[in-house]
């Protein structure tokens, strides 16, 4: 059967792009989103009848990271995503048009689109007096936001800048920075956090959007469940040394070379709600963790302040044990929560001897 012509399918097959290719890109996000294999040739189907999603891409207070972490990731299936799945109607760093034209682009993306569109937002918007920290054309983030949100059908905040205010929000947040849903409470949103986050997760965000037509399940800070059930510490490979309790005391010790668990030089894997255990970065290559690094709690509200990214749990203001069995309870078993909490406790009077 041949694609209609505008969309998905045809473009695709104009680019020389497999169906197998786009069967590949589905099998990956169905897997990533733990779906069954069975979904994977109506969510190829879906895609491939589908008109290109309009996007605008929406920056503030941001390092440019989080788009790099899309568009570097591996290729071919995000790079289509991001030209040929989507429609990438304004995104400042990525467009050839600039000034006046860029605001005409983003003017007629919001009237030809209007109630369609998805507005990812990447980076914190600035509110302390009156929002003049961060402006584009002379207008603030939060006027820009407001009014690309008023035509949109979701907003999908990218990075924990976006999501939660992030590294501007960080004390003493002089910029009185805020993420999307502070300011957008009339339309879906969904958060995306990680600093940055990962590239699969964005992509199986939009095409979630595009196979079934609506934002896929989150929990209660917005965030996908399919991407954000889990934490880091559930699907660490370092977890059978923590169950040991065996752990890095330093990053030159015996423990370290070893690849003993990381928790003693201030791991937040048990606290952080996060794939990256399991899907990984570069190309599934590895982690934070996996190159000998504690995992800094990227994907959570407010890691920045929370105590210095090398204290241990237990001995910072990320709470009590108590606590932490409480954050872990929130989202994992009870059992392995209690597990958390006797190997905190354990670590803790290990290293108190
Ligand atoms: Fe940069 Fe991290 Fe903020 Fe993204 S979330 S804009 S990578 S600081
Ligand atoms: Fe892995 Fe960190 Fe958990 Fe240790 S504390 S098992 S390094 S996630
Ligand atoms: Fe961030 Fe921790 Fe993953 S620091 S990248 S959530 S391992």
């Amino acid at each position: 059967m041949r694609d209609e012509p505008g969309t998905i399918g045809e473009a695709l097959r104009e680019r020389g792009i497999s169906r197998r290719a786009l069967l590949k890109y589905c099998s990956g996000i169905a897997a990533a989103m733990a779906l069954p294999a069975s979904v994977v040739p109506t969510m190829a189907q879906n895609v491939a009848a589908s008109r290109r999603q309009s996007v605008i891409w929406l920056s503030f207070q941001e390092c440019t990271g989080c788009i790099e972490s899309l568009t570097r990731s591996h290729a071919p299936t995000l790079e289509s995503l991001l030209f040929d799945v989507i429609s990438l109607d304004y995104q400042e760093a990525l467009q050839a048009a600039a000034g006046h034209q860029a605001e005409e682009a983003l003017q007629v993306a919001m009237k030809e689109n209007f109630g369609k569109y998805i507005v990812v937002v990447d980076g914190s918007i600035p509110l302390a007096n009156d929002g003049v920290y961060s402006t584009i054309n002379g207008h603030t983030n939060v006027e820009i936001l407001k009014e690309a949100a008023a035509g949109a059908a979701a907003i999908v905040s990218i990075g924990t800048c976006a999501c939660f205010g992030g590294v501007g929000a960080a004390h003493p947040n002089p910029t009185g920075a805020v993420g999307a849903d502070q300011i957008v409470t009339n339309r879906p949103v969904i958060n995306v956090p990680g600093c940055p986050p990962m590239p699969e997760v964005i992509a199986g965000v939009l095409t979630s959007f595009l196979t079934f037509g609506e934002l896929p399940e989150v929990d209660h800070l917005k965030r996908p469940k399919a991407f954000f059930a889990e934490t880091v510490h559930d699907r660490c490979y370092r977890r059978p040394f923590y169950d040991q309790g065996k752990f890095a005391r330093s990053f030159d010790d015996e423990g370290a070379r070893a690849g003993w668990c990381l928790i003693e030089l201030g791991c937040k894997g048990p606290i952080t709600y996060n794939s990256c255990a399991t899907i990984k970065w570069n190309e599934g290559f590895t982690f934070p963790i996996q190159s000998g690094h504690p995992c800094l709690g990227c994907s959570e509200p407010n890691f920045w302040d929370k105590d210095s990214f090398y204290t241990p749990l237990s001995a910072g203001r990320w709470g009590s044990a108590a606590g932490i069995v409480a954050a872990a309870a929130a989202g994992v078993a009870v059992g392995a929560a209690a597990s958390v909490a006797s190997r905190v406790n354990t670590s803790r009077i290990a290293k108190e001897k």
